[in-house]
């Protein structure tokens, strides 16, 4: 990534991004563990998604860490080449791991008016919009991986800003973000399709800034609270990483210090 790529006059879309794809997933692929296989996803397989989608969705520990009531459009449909691009990882003809990257266009919904982004920004924004691993291959560093490819992707197009929502109870997933740089910056309400409140955290990276913890403002919050404390990002702090304490999960809470003059 350089500054140079993130300067464009114009963010690229769709077509730019499968042109910058390409190599990319070669770089993936060459990092894969022995028998697994990348490739981009088009909308042939999206039988194949929707299959592990359905999978993951059965045999998720908790049924709030991924809610598909908070999805936006025809999900998946919208990943496969129309408003997004996604990398599939295969083992042999099996799709076993997605990681899909939206690109919202002019009149799409933007995150970036949650944070809230100066407007803009808003053509700058590229949602980290899901991603899933089979469970039968967690714990090899798919889900790393894959964080990376997609920022990498949006790097390349000029998007510096890579946002998503996530369910604060969900800490391996916003964990994970939170490792390479996009932060938990606030708590929103999605609203459940059919109504109904649904709070997530909105997670951001700028890969123009580099925040720096500010150890003094450091607190720990347990991860089952973090949704009563809008307070704490009210006054501009965030999560900086999940800490495991005697068995028990909590998020690192704190400022960013102050840019030295
Ligand atoms: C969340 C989810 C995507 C994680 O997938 P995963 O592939 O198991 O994640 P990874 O293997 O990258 O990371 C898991 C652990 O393996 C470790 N790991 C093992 N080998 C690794 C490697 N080669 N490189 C990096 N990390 C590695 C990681 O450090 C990580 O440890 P940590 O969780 O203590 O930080 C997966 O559990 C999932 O599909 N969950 C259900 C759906 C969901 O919640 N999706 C996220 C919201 S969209």
């Amino acid at each position: 990534m350089t500054l140079g790529t993130l300067s464009r006059p114009t963010a690229g879309g769709v077509p730019e991004a499968l042109d910058a794809a390409g190599g990319l997933v070669a770089e993936l692929a060459r990092t894969l563990p022995p028998g697994l296989a990348a490739r981009m996803l088009d909308p042939a397989d999206a039988d194949a998604m929707r299959a592990l989608r359905r999978r993951v969705i059965e045999t998720l520990d908790d049924p709030d860490h991924y809610r598909v009531a908070g999805e936006v459009g025809d999900f998946v449909l919208d990943h496969l080449n129309t408003k997004g691009v996604t990398v599939g990882l295969f083992l042999g003809s099996e799709l076993v791991a997605y990681g899909a990257l939206g690109l919202p266009g002019p009149g799409d919904h933007n995150r970036g008016r949650d944070l809230p982004l100066p407007e803009a920004e808003l053509p700058l924004v590229a949602h980290l919009s899901s991603a899933m691993v089979d469970p039968a291959l967690r714990g090899r560093g798919l889900h790393h991986r894959m964080i990376d490819w997609r920022i990498a992707v949006a790097d390349r197009i000029g998007r510096r800003h890579s946002l998503t929502t996530v369910s604060p109870r969900n800490h391996r997933s916003w964990g994970h973000l939170a490792v390479h740089g996009v932060y938990p910056k606030r708590l929103i309400d999605v609203g459940a399709k059919g109504g109904g409140s649904l709070l997530r955290l909105l997670v951001h990276r700028d890969a123009l800034a580099q925040p720096v913890f500010d150890p003094a403002t450091a607190s720990l919050v347990p991860v089952e609270e973090i949704v009563g404390r809008g307070d704490l990002f009210a006054r501009g702090e965030q999560v900086w990483c999940r800490l495991d304490q005697g068995g028990r999960w909590f998020a690192l809470f704190g400022r960013a210090r102050a840019a030295a003059v």
